[in-house]
Order: structure tokens, then C-alpha cells, then sequence
């Protein structure tokens, strides 16, 4: 059975818990489902050299990337400042970005407010096929 979107967005504040966000002090954290029903997560890792920080989106692709799964159905991501989890948190354009190289505009991206898909947050797509 595949985890519901309750249970992604259970797994995205676990690895909130996890978030190197000592900068920013804004904590995210994702949870990927693949399309066989493996759960991948990740935080956002941030560096004293900013612009080296990666987003928890990110993290979880490029785990699941390099385990070798390259089909999702779903991710669910949450983010705050300060431990608050509760508002919804969008993924950033370099996020959406990565998604689209993976994923098809039916990707369905779970916040805390509602489920969205990947067409609903980026109906037009750089591509190079
Ligand atoms: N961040 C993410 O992890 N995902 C996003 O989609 C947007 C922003 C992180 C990066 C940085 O560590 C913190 O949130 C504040 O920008």
C-alpha cells in the first residue's frame, strides 16, 4: 500500500527534525514517494558559504536518484522558522525545476494546507526534449 499523504507529511516533519538551518533557522523538510511506494527524505543543508545550501526537495530527489529511482508520485514537504510546521511551505523555483526533470506536470506535491501538482506551481517548464 502506498503511504498516505498523512504519512508523507508525517515523514517530511521527521526529517525537519534533521535540518542543518543554522543560518537561516528556517527548517524543511520532504518525503518522496517513488512510484513503486519507497518513501525517500531529506532536509535542507545549509553552508557558510551560502549559496552552497541545498533545499530538503533536493535532498530527497537526489537520494532516491542515486539509489536509482527516478519515478515519483508524490512528495510531501513542510517548513518553518523556528520548529513551526504548520503554514504551508512551497517549493522553490530551483526545486520545481529538479522535480520536472524526474516527474511528470501530474506529480502531486503535498503541503500543509492541500495537495497541489507539479502543473498547478509550474505550468510552463524549461526542457531540453
Ligand atoms: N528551502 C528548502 O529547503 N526548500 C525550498 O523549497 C525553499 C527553501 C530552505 C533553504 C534554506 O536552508 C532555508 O529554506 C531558507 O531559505
Amino acid at each position: 500500500m502506498y503511504a498516505s499523504n498523512e504519512e508523507l507529511l508525517g515523514l517530511a516533519c521527521e526529517a525537519a527534525e534533521k535540518a542543518y538551518s543554522k543560518y537561516s533557522g528556517f527548517s524543511v523538510g520532504a518525503a518522496l514517494l517513488t512510484e513503486d511506494g519507497k518513501v525517500f527524505t531529506g532536509c535542507n543543508i545549509e553552508n557558510g558559504s551560502y549559496s552552497l545550501t541545498i533545499c530538503a526537495e533536493r535532498t530527497a530527489i537526489f537520494k532516491a536518484v542515486s539509489d536509482g529511482y527516478r519515478k515519483f508520485r508524490a512528495i510531501a514537504i513542510v517548513g518553518g522558522a523556528e520548529g513551526d510546521l504548520t503554514q504551508p511551505c512551497f517549493p522553490c523555483g530551483a526545486c520545481l525545476q529538479v522535480m520536472s526533470e524526474f516527474c511528470g506536470g501530474d506529480l502531486r506535491i503535498v503541503l500543509t494546507d492541500k495537495e497541489y501538482t507539479l502543473d498547478d506551481l509550474m505550468p510552463s517548464r524549461f526542457a531540453l526534449d
